[in-house]
């Protein structure tokens, strides 16, 4: 996902740049907007943390872009291209480092397990709009 800090600040042509650039091709891409129940759902596993209630309602403020992206070992390659979760400490080159505001506004979302990435583009996508 390229989350609401960078869709307002129209990185999503930056951002798909460097996404191709690094070699995943795009299956899927839409650009959404979750609902507050949709972002909990989203991301439920983290419902216990501190930040669960900013995370969410930010995830909800405006829209989001999401996308279902193919490369080999693609889970690791992506997290490797998006960097660490926090700007500060998120390699330099890497979309995060570039882009992100802070810890909670970073960006982009990648998932963190192929299981995880199957649950999340069915989250976003019906099967008929996910190139084979
Ligand atoms: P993501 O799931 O979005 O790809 O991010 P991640 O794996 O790098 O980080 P994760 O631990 O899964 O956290 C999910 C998202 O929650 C927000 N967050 N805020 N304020 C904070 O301390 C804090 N910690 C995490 C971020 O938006 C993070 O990407
Ligand atoms: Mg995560």
């Amino acid at each position: 996902m390229i989350k609401p800090d960078a869709v307002e600040r129209g990185l999503v042509g930056n951002i798909l740049s460097d996404i191709s650039d690094s070699g995943f091709k795009i299956k899927a891409l839409k650009l959404t907007k979750l609902s507050i129940e949709e972002a909990k759902t989203f991301y439920s596993i983290h419902s216990e943390r501190p930040f669960f209630d900013e995370l969410t309602k930010y995830m909800s403020r405006s829209p989001i872009v999401a996308a279902v992206l193919e490369k080999s070992n693609a889970v690791l390659e992506f997290r490797n291209l998006i960097g660490d979760t926090d700007p500060a400490t998120a390699k330099k080159g890497t979309i995060r480092n570039k882009y992100a505001i802070s810890k909670g506004e970073n960006s982009v979302h990648g998932s963190d397990s192929d299981e995880n990435a199957l649950i999340e583009a069915k989250f976003h996508f019906s099967g008929r709009e996910i190139l084979l």
